[in-house]
C-alpha cells in the first residue's frame, strides 16, 4: 500500500513536471509585410480612430499599386470590368445604377455603395458581412454577379504582365503575387479615400 502511494506520487510529479514544459508558445504577430515608403494617412480633425491592421501599414508603393488594382480590368474573368467601372471617382466612388451590372452583363443583387472614409469603417458591404478590407477586396473580383474570376486566372495574368511584378517587389519586397498582398494593396488604396468638409 506504502509502496502503491508512492508510485502515485511519483506519478504525480512526473504528470506535473511534464506539463509545466508545455508551456503555449508566444504568440507572434504577423509581421508587417510592407516595405515601401510610409505614407502615413492624417486624419481629419474630429474623426474617428483609424482601422489599419499593424500587418498592413500605408506605402507610397502599397498605395499606387492598389490603385493600378482597383482600375485593372484584367481582374474580371473577360478583362471588361474593374472596381472603378461599378466603384465610379467621379461618383464618390458609387454606380448611379440602382442594382450593378457584372460581367455579362449580369445583374447584381444591390447598389454599389460610395466608397469613401473606409479607413473609419470597421465592418464593409451593406450587411457589414466582411471584417476587414482587405478581405472585402477579394469579393468582387470571384462574385459571379460582378467580377466571376478566380484568384488563381488573376494571379496569373499579373504575373505575366510587364509592370505587375515590379510593383509587387517595391510594395513587399518580392515579386510574389498572392492573393493576400492583392488584398493589402487595394485596402492601402481605398484608405487613402477620404472626404471631409
Ligand atoms: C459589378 C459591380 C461591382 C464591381 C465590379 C465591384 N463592386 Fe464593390 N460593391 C458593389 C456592390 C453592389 C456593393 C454592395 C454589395 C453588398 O453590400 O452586398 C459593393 C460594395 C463594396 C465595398 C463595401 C463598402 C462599404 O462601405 O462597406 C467595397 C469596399 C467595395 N465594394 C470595393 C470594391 C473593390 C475593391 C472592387 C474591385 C476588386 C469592387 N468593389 C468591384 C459593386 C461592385
Amino acid at each position: 500500500m506504502k509502496h502503491l502511494k508512492i508510485h502515485i506520487v511519483l506519478l504525480l510529479c512526473v504528470a506535473i513536471f511534464t506539463l509545466s514544459q508545455c508551456k503555449p508558445e508566444p504568440k507572434e504577430s504577423n509581421p508587417p509585410t510592407s516595405v515601401g515608403t510610409p505614407a502615413p494617412i492624417t486624419p481629419p480633425v474630429g474623426f474617428p480612430a483609424m482601422n489599419i491592421p499593424a500587418d498592413n501599414p500605408q506605402t507610397v508603393e502599397g498605395v499606387e499599386l492598389g490603385r493600378h488594382l482597383f482600375y485593372d480590368k484584367k481582374l474580371s474573368a473577360d478583362l471588361t470590368i474593374s472596381c472603378a467601372t461599378c466603384h465610379e471617382q467621379f461618383r464618390a466612388f458609387s454606380d448611379v445604377d440602382q442594382v450593378s451590372t457584372g460581367v455579362n452583363g449580369k445583374i447584381g443583387r444591390r447598389q454599389a455603395m460610395a466608397l469613401f472614409n473606409l479607413v473609419f469603417q470597421e465592418e464593409f458591404f451593406w450587411d457589414g458581412r466582411a471584417q476587414s478590407l482587405e478581405e472585402q477586396s477579394l469579393h468582387p473580383i470571384v462574385d459571379p454577379v460582378e467580377m466571376d474570376n478566380t484568384l488563381t486566372v488573376v494571379i496569373s495574368r499579373l504575373e505575366a504582365d510587364s509592370a505587375y511584378p515590379s510593383m509587387f517587389k517595391a510594395a513587399f519586397g518580392d515579386t510574389k503575387i498572392n492573393e493576400e498582398r492583392i488584398g493589402k494593396a487595394i485596402a492601402q488604396f481605398e484608405r487613402t479615400m477620404i472626404s471631409a468638409k
